[in-house]
């Protein structure tokens, strides 16, 4: 195991009802609160009254930034970042899913900075100060309620790209399943997708001796794979809506990441997807998985990947290579089963037109053709991405 720091203060305040701690949470920062959600679905859904109704009568001064798109855009940062200076903000409210939280986070830092907000994005590593951060997750899925990344689209550029910041981590997170009843069977199923991604990338990594963050890893994926179909059934039950909340949090607030090196495969190529088409991330993921364990497998990766099938799905084959085999279609058919489209045609990316530029800008913007689990060259991630044009089984 490598050596490493974990420090991730995020105050999680976590059950239904917690609501009513909203006031006392702001009041340590100060009256003056950005509120930032998405595209409506906190108004359907109630939520924007209570909170609105504790701002209220707490004497807040309110100002509003709504619409942030799904791959949030470079623009709203923008806007949100001249929303703060102008009105003096003292702490953002962001309420929404890894978006809304996203983009939050880069106007918390761009308004402070006297870098143009994509510049900004474009460091990678924002080490400036930020407008403190509080959010109410509203959707089980990036883990972004309790880390330090955050994800923006520059869709002029046909750009994704991820920027970090030690003070882009929230300093409180509400995490109420109920606020998550509403998400739509698509959405409740991407993000799963996104959490299980999230521990697959850690999970794949060259460190050796890491039991422990490989067993929780192991553990987390299991409760996924348990809770989401509960969930889509029944979009209500609480515990399914609990156990897919939390998982979402601990999958990447560096509990199962650190002590290991190397860098993610999935991520990048997938952001590339986003970025070109605007797809939802974890649907991204959920086609993309597949089709990269299929291409790393090989006789130093199948034990690695047989793990994988035995501990996670319960595969009993004794052959590596077989059992690595079996795991992967047990993937598959899992998220094909929750509804998830698993080609990219399915998706609206009918041909391979962008795909050598995607793959271009992957290995650019990563390190995935040096520290990846197995590196990946322009041509192999070209490779996964006609994979994902049709069907696949891997038996
Ligand atoms: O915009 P509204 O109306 O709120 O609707 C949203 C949106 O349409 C809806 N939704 C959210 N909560 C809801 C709800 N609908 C009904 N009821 C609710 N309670 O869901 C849709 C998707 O929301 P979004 O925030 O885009 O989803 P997600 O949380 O999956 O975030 C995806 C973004 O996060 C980035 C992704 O790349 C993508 O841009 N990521 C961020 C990471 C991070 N910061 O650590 C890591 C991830 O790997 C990821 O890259
Ligand atoms: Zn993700």
């Amino acid at each position: 195991m490598n050596n490493f720091t974990f420090h991730v203060s995020t105050d999680i305040r976590f059950g239904k009802e917690r609501l009513g701690e909203l006031p006392d949470v702001l009041n340590t920062f100060g009256k003056n609160v950005l509120l930032v959600y998405g595209g409506g679905s906190i108004k359907k859904n109630g939520l924007y009254d209570t909170i609105m109704a504790q701002l209220t009568a707490n004497h807040n001064k309110v100002t509003e930034l709504s619409g942030v798109d799904p791959n949030p855009r470079i623009e709203t940062v923008g806007e949100g970042a001249q929303l703060c200076r102008d009105n003096h903000i003292d702490v953002i409210l962001a309420v929404g899913g890894g978006s809304v939280i996203d983009c939050s986070k880069v106007i918390a830092g761009a308004a402070f900075s006297e870098l143009a907000p994509w510049d900004l994005v474009l460091n990678r590593n924002y080490q400036g100060p930020a407008i403190p951060l509080v959010t109410i997750l509203t959707l089980a899925a990036t883990g972004s309620e309790m880390n330090r990344g955050a994800v923006i689209s520059n869709l002029t550029t046909k750009k994704k790209l991820g920027v970090h910041g030690p003070h882009f981590l929230p300093q409180v997170s509400f995490l109420d399943p109920t606020t998550t009843f509403s998400v739509s069977r698509y959405q409740t199923a991407a993000g799963s997708a996104d959490i299980m991604s999230h521990l697959i990338e850690n999970y794949f990594s060259a460190t050796p001796q890491t039991d422990v963050q490989d067993g929780v890893a192991e553990g987390l994926l299991k409760a996924v794979i348990k809770n989401l179909p509960i969930a889509l059934d029944t979009p209500d039950d609480y515990d399914a809506r609990a156990n897919l909340m939390w998982a979402s949090t601990l999958a990447l607030n560096g509990l199962t990441g650190s002590g290991k090196g190397g860098a993610w495969s999935c991520h990048p190529m997938e952001h590339e997807l986003s970025a070109f088409y605007d797809i939802t991330h974890g649907v991204g993921l959920a086609i993309l998985t597949p089709r990269w364990m299929l291409h790393v497998l090989n006789e130093e990766t199948a034990p690695k990947l047989a793990r994988f099938a035995r501990e996670v799905f319960g595969v009993q084959e004794s052959v590596p290579e077989m059992a690595a085999r079996m795991g992967i279609q047990k993937l598959y058919d899992f998220f094909a089963s929750c509804g998830i489209p698993m080609t990219l045609p399915e998706v609206g990316i009918k041909d391979d037109q962008h795909f050598e530029e995607m793959a271009k800008q992957a290995v650019a913007f990563s390190s995935i053709s040096q520290q990846a689990y197995v590196p990946l060259s322009v041509d192999d991630v070209i490779a996964i991405y006609q994979d994902a044009q049709t069907p696949s089984n891997y038996l």
